[in-house]
């Protein structure tokens, strides 16, 4: 097996002295010695680049999904960019705010917002409250009934369009926890109601297929639903979502953030939509702009079976493949070019055996223990999908250009894992 496919890569990468991995002019083994492992290295103009295209395809409609990931450079990053933030909590709307990110640059999402998420967006006057559900009607005109703003409104709609993704990430589908149905005619009553009432500025409807989802004639059949549905009312604005999948192992192929969009206005045009559109790519936005450098900490041969290569993360660090089953590459960075013949299966260092980072890696023949190895594409839900478990601390994380390393979230330190604990 050659080479780890360039398309997996960053935009900036490329082969460095001595055959090494090098992204926007560092040299990966370095940023190792600099910052240690586990690590995310991302691409900070190929991030930039993608922002750029989603505002260049969508406008003022460009709405960068946070939950992808999250901190306060990616939120500053995304907003000089020229992307609003979609926020799913009150904790991402901190983050995004924290950075700069003025209140009404917000998207505010959630199928069960608390109390105080809800006073918050009406208190600040974010961009758009994408309301989910009847509930959320009540509490949002009970709040505004008390003397707060009515806010800028997209009402989440469940268009019955199957995405054809992992079920887990699914989200368009009837029998959904999000959004109001439109085939049984909750959507349109919810419609009704919010031009009706004067606590709902209502702009538009808000339709989410899915995530990771590759073909774009989905977005296009899930548009032609949503349009049909929103037509009568002569709303402003209609966003599609995100859902925009990437190409995570050799092989997969995924629309391009402008081919997405160009087939959503093909289609747009086509139904004769006159409503802008929103959408909140995620996933398309940093995926492919970082990789994870791990050391290489115990190899485990199994003669006839197996070999075992042990990392020092895990699912702490990429949850992903244990989550969804979902695949990933993985290559040496410091022989970038080389074959990598070798089957393996990269593990971490977790108690349990579905601890798995990569299920059939392929790797150099002369693998050796102390080496870095790297998974490409770790860009999105790794970093904020990651968590504590076994008491790991978060790895840190850097955003590489011109030749500059910048350590944008440090690593945890064991006081970080006792900081809120009581005794
Ligand atoms: N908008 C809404 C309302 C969403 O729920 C999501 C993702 C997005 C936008 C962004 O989707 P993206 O462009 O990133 O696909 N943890 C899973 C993905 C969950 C996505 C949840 N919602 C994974 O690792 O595959």
């Amino acid at each position: 097996m050659s080479a780890v496919p360039r398309d997996l890569l960053p935009d900036h990468a490329s082969l460095g002295e001595g055959g090494h991995l090098t992204i926007a002019g560092c040299d990966t083994i370095d940023l190792v010695r600099e910052f240690g492992t586990p690590l995310f290295v991302y691409d900070e103009e190929h991030l930039r680049e993608r922002c750029r295209q989603a505002v260049a395809a969508f406008g003022d409609g460009a709405v960068y999904a946070s939950k992808a990931f999250l901190c306060l450079a990616m939120a500053r990053l995304a907003h000089e960019e020229g992307m609003r933030i979609d926020v799913a909590t009150g904790g991402e709307a901190f983050v995004a705010m924290s950075a700069g990110v003025p209140p009404e640059r917000l998207v505010v999402h959630g199928n069960n917002k608390s109390e105080w998420e809800l006073e918050q967006a009406l208190d600040l006057g974010v961009g758009r409250l994408v309301i989910d559900g009847f509930d959320e009607l009540d509490r949002v005109e009970r709040l505004v009934g008390e003397g707060r703003p009515a806010p800028a409104v997209f009402l989440r709609v469940a268009p019955g369009v199957d995405a054809h993704t992992h079920e887990y990430v699914a989200t368009g589908q009837d029998d959904s926890k999000f959004g109001f149905t439109v085939a049984n005619g909750d959507a349109a009553r919810a419609v009704d109601r919010a031009l009706q009432s004067p606590a709902f500025d209502l702009r538009g409807v808000h339709s989410h297929i899915g995530s990771q989802v590759f073909r774009a004639e989905s977005f296009a059949e899930a548009l032609e639903v949503v349009a049909g549905f929103a037509a009568p009312f002569g709303l402003p604005e209609l966003s599609v979502g995100g859902g925009l999948g990437v190409a995570y192992v050799e092989g997969e192929t995924a629309p391009t953030i402008g081919e997405w969009a160009a087939t959503l206005r093909r289609s747009a045009d086509s139904l004769g939509l006159d409503a802008r559109l929103w959408a909140e790519p995620g996933r398309a936005i940093v995926a492919s702009a970082a990789v994870t450098l791990y050391t290489v900490g115990a190899i485990k041969v199994i003669p006839g079976t197996r070999t075992y290569v042990a990392v020092d993360g895990g699912m702490s660090d990429n949850p992903r493949p244990v989550i969804y089953g979902s695949g990933y590459e993985t290559f040496l960075p410091r022989s970038i070019a080389a074959d990598r013949p070798l089957a393996v299966r990269v593990v971490g260092k977790h108690c349990e055996s579905g601890d798995v980072l990569v299920r059939d890696g392929r790797v150099p023949a002369d693998l050796a223990v102390g080496d870095v190895l790297a998974t490409p594409v770790t860009g999105a839900y790794g970093h904020s999908m990651g968590s504590n478990y076994n008491k790991m601390m978060r790895p840190a994380v850097v955003f590489v250009r011109n030749g500059d390393a910048r350590l944008v979230v440090r690593r945890e330190s064991l006081d970080d894992l006792v900081r809120n604990d009581l005794i």
